[in-house]
C-alpha cells in the first residue's frame, strides 16, 4: 500500500485548496496520485447535495445517504491503493463523525458502521475559527451557520481521542494562515511517509 491521505475540516477551512496543492506537488514529482472527494458524484452524492441545498432532510436520512455514498467510494479507494496510487481524499468518515455527530447521530454507531473500510495512513484536520471560515465562503448551504460549525469544530478537535484505536497518524493544523504555509506543513508530513517508488 502506497499512501492514503484524508483532509478534513469545517466548511471554509481550505480543504479543497490544500488537497489540490498536495495533488500537484505529488504529480510534479512523478507519483501516481488520485484526488477524490466526498460527497462523490454518485446518485447518493447528488441526492445529498440536493438535500443540503434545499434543507429538507432528517439527520437519519442524511446519515444513511452519506454511508451509502461512502461504501461505493471505498471500493474505488481500495482498488486505487492496490494499483499503487497515492490517494488524497477530501472528506471521509471523519466528516460524518463531526457533522452527523453534531446532528445527534451517536458517534459509536458511526464508528461501528465504518470499521471495515480502508483506513487512512494520515488524517489531516484543518482547524479554523468558524467566523473566519464563514467569511471565506461565497454561497452557504444549510450546515454553514456559526453555531453549527462551532459544534462540528469541537468534535473535529476531539478526533484524536475519539479514534484512539486508530493506528495511523492524525494531525491538527492551524488553517488560519497563508495557504502556502499550511501547504508546506502538509507537504513535510506527507513527504516522510511515502512508501512507494517514484
Ligand atoms: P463539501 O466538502 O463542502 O462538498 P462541496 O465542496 O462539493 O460542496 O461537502 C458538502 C457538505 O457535506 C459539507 O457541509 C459537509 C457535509 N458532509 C457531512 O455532513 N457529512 C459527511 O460525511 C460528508 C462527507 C460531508
Amino acid at each position: 500500500m502506497c499512501l492514503f491521505i484524508v483532509i478534513e475540516g469545517i466548511d471554509g477551512s481550505g480543504k479543497t485548496t490544500q488537497a489540490k496543492m498536495l495533488f500537484k506537488k505529488l504529480i510534479r514529482r512523478g507519483y501516481r496520485v488520485a484526488l477524490l472527494a466526498e460527497p462523490t458524484g454518485s446518485v447518493y452524492g447528488r441526492k445529498i447535495r440536493e438535500k443540503l441545498r434545499e434543507g429538507n432532510y432528517t439527520a437519519e436520512e442524511l446519515y444513511e445517504l452519506f454511508v451509502k455514498d461512502r461504501m461505493l467510494n471505498a471500493k474505488n479507494i481500495q482498488s486505487l491503493l492496490r494499483w499503487g496510487y497515492i490517494v488524497i481524499l477530501d472528506r471521509y468518515y471523519i466528516s460524518t463523525i463531526a457533522y452527523q455527530g453534531a446532528q445527534g447521530i451517536p458517534i459509536d454507531r458511526i464508528l461501528n458502521d465504518h470499521k471495515n473500510l480502508p483506513q487512512p495512513d494520515i488524517i489531516i484536520i484543518l482547524d479554523i475559527d468558524p467566523v473566519t471560515a464563514l467569511g471565506r465562503l461565497k454561497k452557504k448551504d444549510t450546515f454553514e451557520t456559526r453555531e453549527f460549525l462551532e459544534r462540528v469544530r469541537e468534535i473535529y478537535l476531539r478526533i484524536p481521542e475519539i479514534l484512539k484505536n486508530f493506528d495511523g497518524q492524525i494531525e491538527v493544523i492551524n488553517a488560519d494562515r497563508d495557504p502556502e504555509a499550511v501547504g508546506e506543513d502538509i507537504w513535510k508530513m506527507v513527504r516522510d511517509r511515502i512508501s512507494c517508488g517514484e
